[in-house]
């Protein structure tokens, strides 16, 4: 078969220089399509030079695959190949033999033109009495060698990591053994507690930490009210009928017994005097137009509303930059389709880790600048019946119970939408809501106020429900006067098996499922009629997080020359008290990660951080440019003094409102945040720990994340040099340490 090689001419010498001279080599690209591909054989091709194979089968060029069923290959023909002659085969997967060849004769490139007709390739299965035909696309360009070898530098070039001064984004400086102590584990504990210095009295520091308990409280309880046995009867009532002015109590609420309206609610209504007023203003806001009460009309322009300072406008727009200001912005100018109110409503067993996942969710979009709240109805149910309700209160058929349940849980999603109505963007409604029923009660109470999305968490390992389940005991305020931990322990596994006779896991509306995902390794998450931006965040978040316990060490750099000078900015090398530090905290991270498999370090982009870690040794280290310190812009450079007496109005701009003031050409404490979100969910992701060597801005805002600080704080949290703040993530919260190597 083809046995003639390629084709030159009489001279071979003096046709190279033709061909060179006639522009280079010839660059060569070849397509093949066929619909009815079979997915066991390879297109390939074969031919007269050495690169596709001389007429070797075996040594033919597998051409790859670009769509589903279009396979391409390119190559470059040497100079002294005027006449390149190939032809296509078809090769099985695994085996490269035998191989089908196409039918017909060769197909002959001259000088970069085809010559004879354009054909498609057929191949012929002889068992089977088949033909297969390929629509071919053949190119030839001639290329001179110059830019050949430009484009391959290019190609080479761009496949190289990106440097910061010799420095690969991603290295890892190997194990000196003589440079690591001997040290027991023992005497290491007492080195590190050496450094030890207790966290500012702010700090976040949880202890004896229960998610449920930093909730939202009952707004009847605010401002010293209380839920005396008196008033709980009139705010149930009150809630009642609220339902039912809301138009939200339908039948199916009224005909189910224990949920059952009273005849004389407007009379108890009036008698209790609790409540009635937020009732009121959300029933009149929703009547208007707007469910928000400031927006009157919808019109996509730039209209003065836009512009209007006002309390009620700062609110409906969150305190965020960039992708997060857009989506509000755009939330708003869509109208109630997108409408901006969100209510993410837990569903789920006891002890299945919701509360944590409410409260990592809040903290995150609050985070991002949306303004969330949480609203756990365990909490509203112990301050409204008190502690120590025993697995009998639980019981599906106690119908009390259940009617007591459904109160606190009413009373509770009424607060939510009353807060909404204020403002509110996202509320994260807490509590099992493991019935229909109950998800249908809420539905309810949400149609045309907010959207409902169910997070459902469900887990079915063994292990991490004895956990929870242990922890629920030493924690929660329901077993706090239980003295008995045993007790505890069965008191609550009858109150899980009373919510499991009655459990109907969600098939409705929007939801999110996620199943076995709390340790962070597998598991699954469904999704169901999600859209929109802020649910699409969610869900990625979610994805993300677990509540596997895992170290992060926060540390700014190691002082720079600038911070010497009292310059902002810059990119300047370390000083010799940051050198210092540089080693130290080395040999900290070598002692104090010495025991976890592995942890990565985490740099910015910037000298100052890359010399802080460069003695660090033996694990991987990576730069971020997200991580690099607030672009102080025009300023850059300069000293506070400098821009107070250069630039007095953005001095004072700057003080005056330090988490919103851009720096000209530069960025906010708003904007750090929005570019650190890929690195606080790849922080949340981590199951290993962690060293992050970052800059003041920069740790201020990952700190605040993690400490649930609210974001006017963030610029102005102290962290100091030379100090490494240690947190350490889990289902008990968050725990910090902080070190201090020098001063
Ligand atoms: O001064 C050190 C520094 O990291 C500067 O580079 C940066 O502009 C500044 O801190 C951020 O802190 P602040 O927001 O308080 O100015």
């Amino acid at each position: 078969m083809g046995g003639g090689a390629s084709k030159n001419s009489g001279n071979p010498g003096g046709n190279e220089e033709n061909l060179e001279h006639a522009g280079g080599q010839l660059y060569v690209s070849l397509q093949m399509d066929c619909i009815k591909h079979n997915r066991e054989l390879v297109p390939h091709v074969y031919g007269s030079v050495p690169l596709i194979g001389l007429w070797d089968p075996s040594k033919a060029l597998a051409m790859e695959r670009e769509a589903t069923s279009r396979w391409e290959i390119s190559f470059v023909v040497p100079p002294n190949h005027e006449t390149l002659e190939f032809k296509f085969l078809l090769k099985p997967k695994h085996s490269g033999v035998p191989c089908i060849i196409e039918e017909g004769s060769n197909r002959l490139l001259t000088g970069g033109a085809l010559q004879g007709d354009a054909r498609s390739a057929s191949f012929r299965f002889t068992e089977r009495d088949e033909t297969l035909e390929y629509r071919v696309y053949i190119n030839a360009d001639r290329v001179s060698p110059v830019d050949l070898a430009a484009s391959w530098r290019a190609y080479q070039e761009n496949r190289q990591p990106s440097v910061v001064r010799g420095i690969p984004d991603v290295s890892i400086n190997p194990i000196d053994t003589t440079c690591l102590e001997n040290a027991s584990a023992a005497s290491l504990e007492l080195e590190l507690e050496h450094y030890e210095v207790p966290p500012p009295a702010s700090c976040a520091n949880s202890g004896t930490y229960y998610a449920a308990n930093t909730t939202e409280t009952p707004r009847s309880l605010r401002n010293g009210g209380n839920f005396s046995s008196s008033s709980n009867v009139n705010i149930t009532k009150s809630f009642m009928s609220k339902a039912l002015r809301m138009n939200v109590a339908d039948d199916s609420i009224i005909s189910e017994g224990s949920e059952a309206l009273p005849p004389d609610l407007e009379e108890m209504q009036a008698a209790s005097g609790v409540e009635s007023k937020s009732v009121g203003t959300h029933l009149s806001l929703h009547k208007q137009d707007s469910p928000r009460g400031f927006y009157v009309d919808r019109g996509v322009s730039s209209s003065p509303r836009l512009n209007r300072s006002g309390s009620s406008l700062k609110k409906a727009f969150p305190a965020a930059s960039g992708a997060v200001a857009a989506a509000a912005v755009a939330d708003h100018m869509h109208g109630p389709k997108e409408d901006g109110q969100l209510a993410i409503v837990l569903v789920g067993l006891p002890a299945r880790g919701k509360t944590f996942t409410a409260a990592k969710l809040t903290r995150y979009l609050r985070w991002l600048g949306h303004e969330t709240k949480h609203f756990n109805v365990g909490k509203y149910r112990r301050l409204k019946l008190g502690l120590n309700q025993s697995a009998e209160f639980f019981r599906p058929d106690n119908q009390e119970g259940v009617d007591a349940r459904n109160e606190v849980a009413a009373l509770a999603m009424e607060d939510m939408i009353a807060w909404m109505q204020e403002g509110g963007q996202v509320g994260i409604f807490d509590a099992t809501n493991s019935t229909r029923k109950r998800r249908n009660m809420l539905m309810k109470m949400a149609e045309g106020r907010c959207k409902i999305i169910f997070l459902e968490t469900i887990c079915n390992d063994e292990a991490i429900l004895e956990r929870n389940i242990l922890l629920k005991i030493q924690q929660s305020p329901d077993y706090a006067d239980v003295t008995d931990f045993e007790a505890g322990v069965r008191d609550f596994k009858t109150r899980l098996a009373n919510y499991e006779k009655v459990y109907e896991p969600v098939e409705e509306g929007s939801y999110i499922k996620m199943i076995d995902m709390v340790s962070g390794q597998g598991g699954q998450i469904q999704v169901n009629n999600i859209s929109g931006y802020l649910p699409g965040r969610i869900v990625f978040f979610l994805v993300n997080t677990h509540l596997t316990p895992r170290p992060i060490l926060l540390t700014r750099h190691g002082e720079s020359r600038d911070n010497v000078r009292g310059r902002i900015g810059g990119d300047a090398v370390l000083s010799e008290a940051g050198e210092l530090y540089a080693k130290r905290l080395a040999n900290f991270v070598n002692k104090r990660l010495k025991s976890e498999r592995t942890a990565s370090i985490w740099t910015s982009t910037l000298q100052r951080t890359i010399l802080t870690a460069s003695h660090i040794v033996g694990f991987p280290k990576i730069q971020w440019r997200a991580l690099d310190e607030i672009y102080a812009g025009v300023c850059d450079g300069m000293t506070y003094e400098e821009i107070k007496k250069n630039m007095p109005e953005e001095y004072e701009a700057r003080k005056n409102d330090k988490l919103r003031y851009r720096y000209p050409r530069g960025e906010s404490y708003l904007d750090v945040i929005q570019r650190l979100e890929p690195v606080t969910v790849e922080l949340e992701r981590q199951r290993a720990p962690v060293v992050v060597i970052a800059h003041q801005a920069i740790l201020r805002a990952l700190y605040a994340y993690f400490a649930d600080r609210p974001l006017e704080e963030v610029p102005h949290i102290e962290i100091p040099l030379h100090t490494i703040i240690e947190i350490q993530m889990g289902v008990t919260g968050l725990q910090e340490k902080r070190y201090k190597l020098m001063d």
